[in-house]
């Protein structure tokens, strides 16, 4: 049994999605404080397989030691925490007690419980601003703003925890851009409010939610002028999580990249999304949005060799599968 937090969000439904369809068995832990438990019941109807529900705070030690002694836990997939930059710049207090306090109390749970597997959601933000590219896993780490500081200091914790017992099992993904949908448009990323990130945000443009796209800057170091990133296909990222356990069967700790290799730029990605969806994206251009930085993408070689994993989806299959979900779900699970 596989204890996923946070698995009715964006990327931990999808990773159920994975699991599940690989044979396991999983238990989610969520507060749904930033998700809603319609998406669990799309993923069991996906899978044709039940999935256990429980609602709780990572931060509640003792309702994850339960959790895990009651279900016979083996594994923990950790993806529950806050992930807008933005509201951690103006509440740094309540992302480092979500995220750091949530994920100390979590491995304070599994030690109780003699779990010592773990796969972590970290981010391709702990690299900071690019000293070279593609970022290799050997990148220099450094966080540049609160967020990116509390997926550094997990990081750093689970290291340590290691270091103190080698007979942990702990992997550090750092997911590159998350796009996509599954295939069958049930599930897909809802964000509340504006969405702060690209994808999304050009989803609502096609379905008539917003009038038009600001894109933040064309005055960059790269071919269009447009900032570039990697995206990746959210169930190709998913993959990725199930062959990290496979791995994990044997204790080590390692940090790996999660990421296509290739890069986009934001004009690149309208382009795609206007194809899959038959719309036309208007945009603006606006001033770069501060904090943001030319390109990065990611160094996939460790990834192929540690996992024997790679994504495979391309770009244009991203665009239409997320289009898929949005199309069919228009208000998002509302
Ligand atoms: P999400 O907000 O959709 O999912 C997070 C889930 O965790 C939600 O279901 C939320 O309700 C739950 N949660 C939050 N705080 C909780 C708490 N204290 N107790 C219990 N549950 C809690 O986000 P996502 O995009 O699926 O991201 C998942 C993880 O991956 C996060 O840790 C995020 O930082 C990391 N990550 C995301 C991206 C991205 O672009 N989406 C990129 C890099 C890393
Ligand atoms: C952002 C976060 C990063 C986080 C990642 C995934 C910042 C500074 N960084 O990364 O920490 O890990 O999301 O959640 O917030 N863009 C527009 N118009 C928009 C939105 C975005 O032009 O409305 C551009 C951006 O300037 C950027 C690209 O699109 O060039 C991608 O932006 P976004 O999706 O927000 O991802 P990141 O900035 O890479």
């Amino acid at each position: 049994m596989i204890l996923v937090t946070g698995g009715a969000g964006y990327i931990g439904s999808h990773a159920c999605v994975a699991l599940l369809s690989t044979g396991e068995d999983v238990v989610v832990f969520d507060n749904f404080c930033n998700s809603s438990p319609i998406a669990l019941e799309r993923v069991q109807k996906i899978c044709g397989r039940p999935l256990t529900v429980v609602e709780g705070d990572v931060r509640d030690q003792a309702a994850l030691e339960k959790v895990l002694t009651q279900y016979g836990c083996t594994s923990v997939m950790h993806f529950a925490g806050l992930k807008s930059v933005q509201d951690s710049v103006a509440q740094p207090l309540e992302y480092y007690d979500q995220n750091v306090i949530g994920s100390h109390r979590l491995l304070r749970a599994m030690q109780a419980t003699g779990v010592r597997k773990i796969v972590f959601s970290s981010s391709a933000t702990v690299y900071g601003t690019p000293q070279f590219l593609p970022y290799t896993e050997e990148h220099p780490l450094s966080a540049v703003n609160p967020y990116g500081r509390t997926k550094l200091m997990i990081e750093e914790m689970l290291r340590d925890q290691y270091a103190s017992d080698t007979s942990w099992a702990v992997a550090i993904l750092r997911y590159f851009n998350p796009v996509g949908a599954h295939e069958s448009g049930l599930i897909g990323e809802d964000p509340k409010g504006v969405p702060n990130n690209l994808v999304p945000f050009v989803a609502q443009v096609a379905i008539g939610r917003r009038e038009r796209l600001n894109i933040w800057g064309n005055d960059y170091e790269t071919p269009d002028g447009t900032g570039v990133r990697d995206y990746i296909h959210v169930m190709d990222l998913a993959a990725g999580h199930v062959s990290a356990l496979k791995v994990l069967d044997q204790p080590q700790c390692f940090s790996v990249n999660l990421g296509t290799g290739a890069g986009s730029s934001v004009l690149e990605v309208v382009r795609a999304f206007e194809t899959a969806s038959g719309r036309a994206i208007p945009f603006d251009i606006k001033p770069r949005r501060a904090g943001d930085i030319d390109a990065y993408y990611a160094a996939t070689d460790y990834a192929s060799k540690l996992l024997g994993w790679s994504a495979t989806r391309s770009l244009q299959t991203m665009c239409a599968d997320h289009w898929r979900w949005q199309s069919s779900n228009p208000n998002g699970y509302a």
